[in-house]
Order: C-alpha cells, then sequence, then structure tokens
C-alpha cells in the first residue's frame, strides 16, 4: 500500500474485520468474554486446571491491595508443567525447539524428552553446586538452549532465576546480583553475533569483584574463546552437567513460591526487581499464549523473536509454550545475521506458522524492503503478534500485507514486566484489528483509561491505563520494597494499578496504547529511565550536571537525547566537541548498556530551571522533538532554552 492509499484506508475503515476462516476452528469462541466477564475469578480458576498440580489448589483468590495471592493452597513444580507432563503423556519425541544459530547451518532440534533429560542433569549440577529452595541465581546467557534449561532447572530446584539480558554491562549485572543476592550465576564463555564472537565471562569477572557472596558459577562452553578462571569458583557446564543423571525426581512448592525476579527500569536510577510468584504466574501465560496466539500444540510451530533476558521471552518462549506443548523456534542470532533475509528464510525452512516480535523490528525489517521477504515462501503463517511499543500503522500495515499475505490477523498485545503476561490484545477471530490498537481487555482482566482524577474517560477520549481487578500473573512486588511497590503502582489512583502508560478509547470504546507518562523511555522495545541514563552521565568524570528525555526515533521508537553541562568554563565547552561527546556515549554503552547509548548529546553551558532549581524535560522534549516550545514562563532564565534549540543544529547525533 502506498503512503497516500494507506492514509485515505486509515481514514475510511481504519479496520480489518475478525478472520472468517479463523473464527471457525479458533481457540477462542465469542462467548469467552461473557463468560470470562461473569465471575472472572472463577474463570480464571477454571484456567488454572491448564496446570498439573500436586496439590489441587482450593481457593482462588485473596486480594488485600496490592498484594494478591492466586491459588495458594495448590502445589506445583513449574518445570514439570513444562516439560514431565509432555513426556509422560506420550509426547516426548514432539520437538520443543528448533534452535538455529546465528551460523547458518548450524542448528540443534531438542525433544520434550531431550528437554526432560538436561534439565534433570542441570538441576543435578546446580544441587551439587550448592543451589537450594529459595536461592537466587543470576542467569547471564546468550540465545542458546542452555538458557532455557537454566531456568527450568533453577524454578525446579525452587531456586529464584534472576535473568539479566547479556547485553548488559558488568555494572548493571553486578547491581542486580547484589540487590537480591545471588548466590550462584549461570554464564557462557560468550556469544555469536553476525558470525563475531563477543566475550560474555569477562563482564561476569568484572561484575563479581564487587559481589563476594556469588559461590559458583556456571559455564557454557559456546565460542570456545579464551576465558579467565577462577578455580573453586567456576565451573565448566560441560563438565559438570553432562556427567549427571538424566533423571530427576522433583519437588513441589506452593502456589505462591517465588519463581523469579526480572529487573526493570523504573522512574530512577535503580532498576525494580520485580518478582512473579508460581501458579497465578503459569496460568495466565499459558492461558493467554493458548488463545492470542490461538496455538494447536499438534500443528503449531511458533516464534518468539525475542530474548529471554526480557519478559517476553519469560513468558512466551519459556513458560506459556511449553506448557502448551508447542514446537518453538529459538534463534540465537540478529535479524541479518547471514544476510537481510535470514528471518524469511527460518520460516521458511522451519515452516512456522506464529511469529511474535517488536514494532522496532518490524520497522527495521521494513526498511531492508520487501524483496526480502518476497524471494521465501512464507506461506505457512497464520498468525502475526507484534509487543513492546505503540505500532505505528504503516508499520502494522506492511507487517499485514508482506508478512501476513493480507490474511493472518494481527494480535497487537499490551502488557509489561509487571503484568506479567498478556492483557489487552485482540483475539483472532473474534476481534476486528485496527493497526496500532491492542483494542480490549483480555478475558478476565479488567482495564480502563482514567483522567487524572480517577475516572473513566468516555468513547473518544484519553488518559491513563489503569488495572481495576487482580491478575493471576500480577506482579507480587518488587523485590525487597513493598513500600516502593505501593507507593510506584498503587497510590496514583486509590486502589488501581498504574500502569505508566498513556491511553485512548476510540469512538467504538476500543483501546489505544499512547506510550509512557512518566520517565521511562522505550528504546526499541527495551525499558531505560532517563534517571538511569542521567546517572551514568553524572558518574563521568567530566560532567556537571545532565538531563535526558525520549525523542521520537522514526526506527527505534524513542532515542536518547542528553543535554549535558561540563565541568569547564563555557568557552571551553564550545571547542572541539566530538571526543567528548564520543567519550560520553561510550561511557553510558559501559555502565548501562550499548542500548542505552545516546543518539545524541548537546553540550551546553546551562540547562533550563525552574525558580526552585528543577530542570525542565518538557522543554527539553520540545526542544529535542523540534517542537513549538510550550510554557516557558517558570524558567528562571527562560533565554537558556532558546539558546539549547540554537544549540541542537550543531550537535553529532548518530
Ligand atoms: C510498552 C514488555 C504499546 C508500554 C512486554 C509498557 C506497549 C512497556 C505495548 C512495558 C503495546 C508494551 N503497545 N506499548 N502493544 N506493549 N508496551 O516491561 O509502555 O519491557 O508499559 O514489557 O512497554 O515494557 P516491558
Amino acid at each position: 500500500m502506498t503512503e497516500a492509499k494507506l492514509e485515505a484506508w486509515l481514514e475510511e475503515t481504519r479496520s480489518f474485520p475478525p478472520s472468517a476462516a479463523f473464527a471457525k476452528q479458533a481457540n477462542a469462541q465469542p462467548s469467552i468474554y461473557a463468560e470470562a466477564d461473569a465471575d472472572s475469578v472463577a474463570w480464571w480458576r477454571t484456567q488454572a486446571d491448564r496446570l498439573v498440580w500436586h496439590k489441587e489448589p482450593t481457593k482462588t483468590l485473596e486480594w488485600d491491595i496490592p498484594f494478591a495471592k492466586w491459588f495458594s493452597d495448590g502445589e506445583l513444580n513449574a518445570s514439570v508443567n513444562c516439560v514431565d507432563r509432555h513426556v509422560d503423556a506420550g509426547k516426548g519425541d514432539k520437538v520443543a525447539f528448533h534452535w538455529v544459530a546465528d551460523a547458518e547451518g548450524e542448528s540443534r532440534t531438542i525433544t520434550y524428552a531431550d528437554l526432560q533429560k538436561l534439565v534433570a542433569q542441570a538441576s543435578h549440577a546446580l544441587t551439587e553446586l550448592g543451589v537450594k529452595k529459595g536461592d537466587r541465581v543470576a542467569v547471564y546467557m546468550p540465545m542458546i538452549p542452555e538458557a532455557v534449561v537454566a531456568m527450568l532447572a533453577i524454578v525446579r530446584l525452587g531456586a529464584v532465576h534472576s535473568v539479566v539480558f547479556g547485553g548488559f554491562s558488568a555494572d548493571a549485572l553486578s547491581s542486580r546480583i547484589l540487590d537480591s543476592d545471588c548466590q550462584f550465576v549461570v554464564t557462557a564463555d560468550g556469544a555469536f553475533r553476525r558470525g563475531t564472537a563477543a566475550p560474555l565471562k569477562p563482564a561476569v569477572d568484572e561484575a563479581l569483584k564487587s559481589c563476594p557472596n556469588v559461590k559458583a558459577v556456571l559455564v557454557v562452553k559456546r565460542t570456545g574463546g579464551d576465558v579467565e578462571w577462577t578455580q573453586g569458583r567456576d565451573h565448566w557446564w560441560h563438565e559438570i552437567v553432562a556427567k549427571q543423571k538424566t533423571e530427576h525426581t522433583p519437588e513441589y512448592f506452593p502456589a505462591e513460591h517465588t519463581m523469579f525476579i526480572m529487573y526493570t527500569s523504573g522512574t530512577t536510577a535503580k532498576p525494580k526487581g520485580i518478582f512473579h510468584t508460581t501458579a497465578g504466574y503459569l496460568t495466565q501465560v499459558a492461558t493467554t499464549h493458548y488463545y492470542i496466539f490461538d496455538v494447536k500444540a499438534e500443528t503449531d510451530v511458533c516464534w518468539t523473536a525475542a530474548d529471554i533476558g526480557w519478559i517476553t521471552g519469560h513468558s512466551y518462549i519459556v513458560y506459556g509454550p511449553l506448557i502448551n506443548g508447542v514446537t518453538q523456534i529459538m534463534y540465537e542470532g540478529l535479524p541479518d545475521s547471514g544476510g537481510k533475509d535470514r528471518w524469511w528464510k527460518i520460516i521458511e525452512q522451519y515452516k512456522a506458522t506464529i511469529l511474535y516480535t517488536a514494532p522496532t523490528t518490524i520497522r527495521t525489517l521494513m526498511k531492508w524492503g520487501e524483496e526480502f521477504p518476497k524471494s521465501h515462501d512464507l506461506s505457512s503463517l497464520r498468525l502475526l503478534g507484534t509487543v513492546g511499543e505503540p505500532i505505528n500503522p504503516e508499520a502494522w500495515i506492511w507487517y499485514r500485507e508482506n508478512i501476513g499475505a493480507g490474511k493472518c490477523p494481527i494480535v497487537d498485545t499490551w502488557w509489561q514486566t509487571e503484568t506479567g503476561a498478556i492483557m489487552a490484545t485482540p483475539l483472532p477471530g473474534i476481534t476486528a484489528t485496527k493497526p496500532g490498537a491492542a483494542m480490549r481487555a483480555f478475558p478476565g482482566i479488567s482495564i480502563d483509561v482514567v483522567d487524572n482524577e480517577g475516572n473513566s474517560v468516555g468513547d473518544g477520549e484519553g488518559g491513563y491505563l489503569v488495572i481495576t481487578k487482580p491478575w493471576p500473573s500480577m506482579t507480587r512486588g518488587i523485590y525487597g520494597d513493598p513500600e516502593r511497590f505501593k507507593e510506584t503502582y498503587w497510590s496514583r489512583f486509590a486502589g488501581k494499578y498504574f500502569a505508566g502508560d498513556g491511553a485512548k478509547r476510540d469512538d467504538d470504546g476500543d483501546i489505544w496504547l499512547l506510550g509512557r507518562v512518566d520517565d521511562v523511555m522505550n528504546i526499541s522495545g527495551h525499558r531505560l529511565s532517563t534517571t538511569e541514563v542521567e546517572h551514568a552521565l553524572v558518574g563521568h568524570p567530566s560532567v556537571a550536571e545532565a538531563a535526558v528525555v525520549g525523542a521520537s526515533d522514526d526506527l527505534t521508537g524513542q532515542a536518547i537525547v542528553a543535554f549535558v553541562t561540563l565541568k569547564l568554563s563555557a568557552d571551553e565547552q564550545m571547542k572541539d566537541q566530538a571526543p567528548i561527546i564520543e567519550e560520553l556515549r561510550v561511557h553510558v554503552s559501559k555502565v548501562i548498556s550499548p542500548i542505552a547509548r545516546p543518539r545524541q548529546i548537546i553540550l551546553t553551558p546551562e540547562l533550563p530551571k525552574t525558580r526552585s532549581g528543577k530542570i525542565m524535560r518538557r522543554l527539553l522534549r520540545d526542544v529535542a522533538e523540534n517542537r513549538q516550545l510550550g510554557d516557558v514562563t517558570t524558567l528562571m532564565d527562560p533565554t537558556v532554552v532558546n539558546m539549547i534549540s540554537g544549540l541542537m543544529g550543531s550537535d553529532d547525533s548518530e
């Protein structure tokens, strides 16, 4: 569709009716909403029957705002639910993962029976290293099967995993290890990216200099590069895991046993350790995966193109799909490892039926051109999903037409690390879809859009997204900080969960997500707080002050723009800026991650401040996006913003 055609179409129809072909065979039938609404708690109890219980729960929900317990007297084992149950049901030969390496031609096929053996061996190895129920284990891994095996083995023992995205720096890793006092780390020597080996173990060694409580490090050999070795602490996976027995008798844990921690950026410099417990989380990831992706365990080949270092990987590569017993593709590399058509080759080769990814990736693939998908047979695809940030209609339509052949329903799924599983989405075969809209709450979930006072807005109006009833996979809090949990999510609107996202209801009452309303940025679908980046910048010896904003970016959704005042006289600042700007960019990448590398750094002798000394980020956002400046009357020195606007032209953005 040309841009003009797209605009005309958006103007006229703006929606695709639910696919009739889907309606006939879909897992979800139209009555699902009414059934769930009639008694959402009871409805979730029936969904919990998707799990294999060691002891069936008799309780469903205990709700003491904002602390929920779901199915609390039940007992189960998460790893049994993902693996053993399928082998017990005679499906051991079914492929769990087609693992595809960064390098073309390298792959592994892992059946559910293989997975059971690997998890059993890893469980024994972790036990031998001293891991016990309740212990926290950091996982810092590339996208290799051992990452999934490690997660499943950790929860099998009743220990708690804290997966840290492999792109994070040593500093980011050590602060996460320290915050939840992890005593064990599972990692790899390195990772492959576009054929090049990138080391991981050195970051662990660096991080552990400040983590004296870490007793053991389990290292997968992936790249075969040289690694430093700390005797007594470091253990090779292939030495200690491979020798273990391939059967493991599980223990069972209470439904509310803590299962994992996932750090995510909040509005302060310190990431929050969002933790999830077992049965509620597993129930909702399995249920949402079943209905939203309409999975048929016998025939589907699901590909969630995300990293296990983020919640999407946890919920829709590891737990949801494995509980549902589907076959998946797990891919190690980048979208252009081996060529710009690599994804489409993989889909063609493995006959993927369901693809789930982020808008930022869709925009990148779109930029490369439609000749790449066109040169492959993508006809196996029957459903497409998107997650992580608002999707622009152009990318949505491109995805539908070029990848989904105009026939695959697109599910635009809104959720968060904190919600654990999808909360708002269309349902294939039932809900119409509109490019850019998450449409409606999932059955059994209560979502509202409210104004500043917390009152529901009418159709056609915008406001804040809130969740008005507890849901099974809701986070049980911020690790070690219940007060911050209450304050962050439950204090803005009494009795309601405040997600931090702006939203609107359109004239039909359908929900559109409009982006964050707080100081959280969304860079290529990754959450980063402005404060976190500011904190990193002022940690550099030359920086006096820094203010960071997220500015719109065609490719990455938002990009980081930093306004920095150096500890030098204004004159000196204006000399050759390029070296210090580059140094600051590298510094931020090192302290946080390359994801946090600012697109633009503007050196300025002053930052715009209110008379009370607060930096006016709102104005900097206007400057960064070349917008008409908002109200400047409260500024201490209104000329400062004009000066900064003038500097914008002279920067060297990437
Ligand atoms: C944003 C990712 C618009 C939102 C699963 C949310 C979205 C944050 C969508 C959570 C969507 C996620 N449309 N925005 N479909 N999905 N977001 O914790 O701002 O990494 O608050 O979880 O991503 O990011 P997180």
